[in-house]
């Protein structure tokens, strides 16, 4: 059975979930709110097995637990999307240590892209991890008329299925250039 799993699935990527329950045979989703994985698991509707795992991203015990039963009931996930906030900056390595061997799309904030940074500590701590195909999806901003913007939940998502589907790393949704033009 073809698995993925989307961490933080229910927000601004909530799109991105709903179009991979229709590509993958069964669908993972954590966020916390079980309130929002029944309403994304309505719009997921037949097209997919769902299981929602409600659970806090820095609780690294729930995190661990949800991912081993996620894959013993639908098998390894071939594809993760994750979108984990840097207040809990264990979590996107231990996704990639329990999912590896695996493709996993890291989604994250324009600092990423800022020119001015040497090194992406986010980055070689997933890499790193043995058997992870990894890439990096980053959310920059919208220039148009001489003005910037942030990117809506809507191109975002769009982004993020466009950055799956490219397999280029890495990916930027909008863009990072100028750099000073950042919102
Ligand atoms: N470059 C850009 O333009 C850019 C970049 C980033 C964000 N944004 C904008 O900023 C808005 C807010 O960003 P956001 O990250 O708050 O967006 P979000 O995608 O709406 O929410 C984050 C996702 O992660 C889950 N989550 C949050 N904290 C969690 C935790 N501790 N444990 C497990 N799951 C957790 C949320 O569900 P629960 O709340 O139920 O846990 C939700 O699924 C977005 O709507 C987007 O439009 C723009």
């Amino acid at each position: 059975m073809s698995h993925a799993l989307v961490v933080g699935g229910t927000g601004m990527l909530f799109a991105v979930s709903v179009e991979l329950a229709r590509r993958y045979d069964a669908l993972t989703v954590v966020a916390r709110r079980a309130s929002r994985l029944e309403t994304l698991r309505d719009a997921v509707g037949e097209s997919a097995r769902f299981h929602g795992a409600a659970l806090d991203w820095g609780d690294d015990d729930a995190l661990r637990s949800a991912l081993d039963e996620a894959q013993e009931a639908y098998g390894p996930v071939e594809l993760a999307v994750c979108w984990i906030h840097g207040s809990a900056p264990r979590a996107p390595r231990l996704v990639a240590e329990r999912i590896a061997p695996a493709r996993y799309v890291h989604v994250v904030g324009s600092a990423a892209g800022d020119p001015a940074r040497v090194g992406d500590e986010r980055r070689d701590a997933v890499a790193s991890v043995e058997g992870i195909r990894y890439s990096q999806a980053i959310l920059g901003f919208v220039v148009e008329g001489g003005r910037s913007r942030w990117l809506t939940d809507a191109e975002i998502a769009a982004g993020v299925l466009a950055a799956i589907d490219a397999d280029d790393d890495p990916y930027v949704v909008g863009t990072i250039r100028p750099w000073s033009m950042r919102p």
